[in-house]
């Protein structure tokens, strides 16, 4: 079974987004991408980068990680509002909303059935890992699917803005295990944790 990452920009108050929903990394955003966070991001995760920067940092590199990948419509719109139609046409690209309609891009499918249920189904095909770019409405949709969390942890706070869930997401702790971290000298961590298997504990009575 592939796994579902939600590989996401957070800041320390776990934030990925200002209240307007607005892409903050733009070019008229507040979210600043020192040098050595780009070099990382283009030698661990150079599928992550939309084609346009790809093609413009003349990449060409397949993903190491993922070969799908997921977004909701708002956060798709960021690019659309660019007039880009498909930001990542290196990889097999699903947009979930129930408005949009038809796709604006024979490579981009929309999906407006349930996201569990189609997840589980792309998590039985063979490939890479299945990355979830957000936003917070869709990741708290997916909530139970999520394998893995990559945070990229932004030494910035917001105080307000959108969540890395939210939407339906409702509360249900969950434990997870630091797998890997990388800290950079800008101060932006990535931070990589698997979900923990749950331990049952059985305690004796007389
Ligand atoms: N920091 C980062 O790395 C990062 C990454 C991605 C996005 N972002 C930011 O996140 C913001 C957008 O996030 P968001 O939370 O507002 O929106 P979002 O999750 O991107 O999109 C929400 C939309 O997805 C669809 N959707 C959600 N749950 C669904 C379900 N259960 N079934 C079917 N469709 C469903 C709905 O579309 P319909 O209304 O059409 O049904 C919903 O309106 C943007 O500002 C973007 O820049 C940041």
């Amino acid at each position: 079974m592939r796994k579902l990452v939600y590989y996401i920009a957070s800041t320390l108050d776990g934030f990925i987004a200002g209240p307007d929903g607005a892409d903050p990394t733009g070019p008229d955003g507040f979210w600043p991408i020192p040098d050595d966070y780009i070099a990382h991001v283009i030698a661990e995760y150079p599928e992550t980068l939309p084609g346009p920067a790809r093609t413009a940092l003349s990449i060409s590199a397949p993903g190491r990680h993922f070969d799908t990948v997921l977004e909701g419509r708002r956060s798709y719109e960021v690019g659309l509002r660019a007039g880009v139609t498909d930001a990542y046409p290196h990889l097999r690209h699903l947009v979930f909303s129930r408005t949009l309609g038809e796709s604006p891009d024979p490579s981009v499918e929309v999906v407006a059935d349930d996201p569990v249920a189609r997840v589980r189904e792309l998590k039985r095909e063979e490939g890479k890992a299945i990355w979830l770019v957000g936003g917070g409405e869709l990741a708290g949709a997916l909530y139970s699917e999520i394998d893995t969390l990559i945070v990229k942890l932004s030494p910035m706070t917001l105080g307000a803005g959108i969540p890395l869930f939210s939407g339906k997401a409702t509360f249900d702790p969950n434990a997870w295990t630091l797998t890997d971290h990388q800290v950079l000298a800008s101060g932006a961590l990535f931070l990589t944790y698997d979900r923990a298997t749950t331990i049952v504990t059985i305690s004796v009575t007389d």
